[in-house]
Parts: structure tokens; sequence; C-alpha cells
């Protein structure tokens, strides 16, 4: 391509909201695949001599582990940038450093604080983002879970989920989760810490409803599932936010409520005994390992997805 030719712009998973409901059917299909090929230990290697750029402006072990095994098991490469390493941490901006990283490769993921920094940072690339996690949401981990529930359970959609804590990240996500493929989300949380219905509703309308009580939001649900208290970048509200939560901890009376088949997620990591109790998360209904795992499978059939197209089996 010539050197002022304007590449077309590239396709990004900054939110759930970003993809239609086949291209979540055609991801989930290929998570299976590259799974099912990753156990019989089949090379399968795709994404040889490309490069993924990871920058991490907030710590991390799945996300940092599953994206870089991940780009190293379908032949390529992973760069691991933390904040403090670049000069974004002497103030170059957003901007330049997109303009700069994805001269350079294939594919670069972001984990970061606004939603704004990694719109930015999009705008300015030539080649596909992936958000690794912000304030507002964490898109590959919903990925995960929803390959996880139909890995375990069969097609989410119609079903029932339960959130009870923080109206966070997570929480938002899975709200835009239900919107694209057709699920509901019962949200329970402290009144002060409630879904935004203004910005719920754009992304979710008729697939959450909010229950002051926690226990009401589990009656009958598919999958419960909850998260830290307090979020990155929250922590000086750590010693209020344990005492506005305490009524809103995971245990088996509100598991007993759910279905009797219903499944616990978290997307780790966890704090026993605060948003779960230690024997529901270790208990028979837990699948948090395998959510945990899945994360590698789902982002690798992601990165197959943004770098390859449309990859038939
Ligand atoms: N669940 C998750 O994103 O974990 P890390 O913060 O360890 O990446
Ligand atoms: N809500 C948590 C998720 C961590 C993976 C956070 O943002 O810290």
């Amino acid at each position: 391509m010539p050197v002022s030719a304007t590449p077309p712009a590239p396709k990004h998973f900054l939110q759930f909201s970003d993809f239609s409901r086949e291209e979540f059917d055609h991801l989930i299909a290929r998570t299976r695949w590259i799974k099912d090929r990753f156990k019989r230990y089949e090379l399968y290697q795709p994404l040889r001599d490309r490069t993924l750029a990871m920058v991490f402006e907030k710590a991390s072990t799945r996300t940092r582990v599953s994206f870089e095994a991940g780009m190293n098991q379908l032949g390529g490469i992973a760069i691991n940038l933390n904040r403090g390493d670049t000069q974004l941490s002497r103030g170059e901006p957003i901007e330049d450093v997109a303009r700069v990283i994805s001269r350079m490769v294939d594919v670069v993921m972001i984990r970061t604080f606004e939603q704004s920094i990694i719109e930015r940072f999009a705008m300015h690339s030539r080649v596909p983002v992936i958000n690794g996690l912000t304030n507002e949401y964490h898109p590959c981990q919903i990925l995960a879970d929803v390959y996880t529930y139909v890995e375990h359970r069969g097609s989410i959609r119609g079903k029932t989920v339960a959130w009870i804590g923080d109206a966070n990240n997570m929480c938002y996500t899975w709200l835009q989760a239900a919107a694209v493929l057709g699920f509901k989300v019962h949200v329970s949380s402290p009144a002060a810490y409630a879904v935004d219905p203004g910005r719920a509703g754009a992304t979710a309308p008729g697939h959450w409803a909010a229950f002051a009580d926690p226990a009401a939001a589990c009656r009958g649900a598919d999958l419960v599932t909850t998260d830290v208290w307090t979020s990155m970048g929250f922590e000086s509200e750590n010693d209020a936010r344990k005492r506005d939560f305490a009524n809103w901890m995971v245990d088996a009376p509100m598991m007993a409520l759910a279905k009797p088949d219903a499944l616990f997620m978290h997307c780790l990591p966890v704090h026993r005994g605060e948003e779960v109790a230690a024997d529901v998360i270790d208990g028979p209904q837990s699948v948090v390992w395998d959510e945990a795992e899945n994360r590698l499978h789902a982002q690798k059939a992601l990165l197959e997805y943004l770098v390859c197209g449309h990859v038939s089996p």
C-alpha cells in the first residue's frame, strides 16, 4: 500500500454491543473449535508473523496471561506495555501513542480507566483495538462468561442472569450482552450503587430489572454472578463499600432460590467472605475455573476474527 494511502477503518471490540448476535454465534462456534484443537495438542497458527500490543494501565493476571499465551499459541507474538514503562506516563497523548503503535503491530489490547481513553485510541488506530477492561465495560470477560454458560447449559437466549452487587463494568457489560443475545438480567445493588437507568436504558431496554432485595433477584435465575465490591480505581471508597455492601454477599441460601441447576460465576479475583461465601465459589455450582480458562479460548477466537476475518472451520 502506498505510504499516503488511508487504510480501511478497522473493526474494534470496545464494548459488547459493538458486535451483533450473528458475530457472537460465530465467535462461540470458533471458541469451541479452537478449544477442542488446543485440548488435542494440535497446532493452529493463523497469526504467524502477527503482533499484538498490550497496554496495561491497571493490574491484571488473567487478561495478561490469556492474551499473551493465546497470541503465542496462534503463532504470533505479544508485546506487554505497562503504563509506567511507556511515554504515556510522561504525558504522551493517547492519540499519538495509537498512531505509532498501530503502524507497527496488527492488533492492540488496552486495559485502562475511562472508556473515552480507549475510544480516543481506537479513533486514531489503523488496526483493531480490544477493550481489556475499562471503568465502564469488560467485554472480553463477558464473551468468555457467555461461552462458559453455553458450554455447560446450551443457549443463553431467554435465560435469567442474577447480578448481585456493584453496578460496575461487569454489570453494564452483562446488560449489553442481554440486549444483544436476548436474555434477562436481574440486578440487585445497594441503592447508592444502583444501575443508572439512563445509561443502561440506552443499551438494554426490557432486558433488565432492578431488585432491592438480592434474594429476590436470585429467585428462578439460571446463573448467579457477582464481582468485587471495590473495582480497580475506586480503592479510596473501600471502607464505605464494605459497610454498604454487607448484605450483598452471594451465599448458599441465595443460591438455593435460583434454579436447581443454576451456575455461579465470578470474573476473579475474588474476596471470599465479601461478595461471595467460600462454600458457593468453591462449591458444586461454581464454574469459575472454566470461566477463567475460557478467557484464553474465547480471546483466541476474537483475535482470529479481528485479524483474519470470518474464518470457516
Ligand atoms: N477477570 C480479569 O479480568 O482478571 P484480571 O484482572 O486478572 O485480568
Ligand atoms: N470490576 C473489577 C473487575 C476486575 C477483573 C474491576 O474493574 O476491578
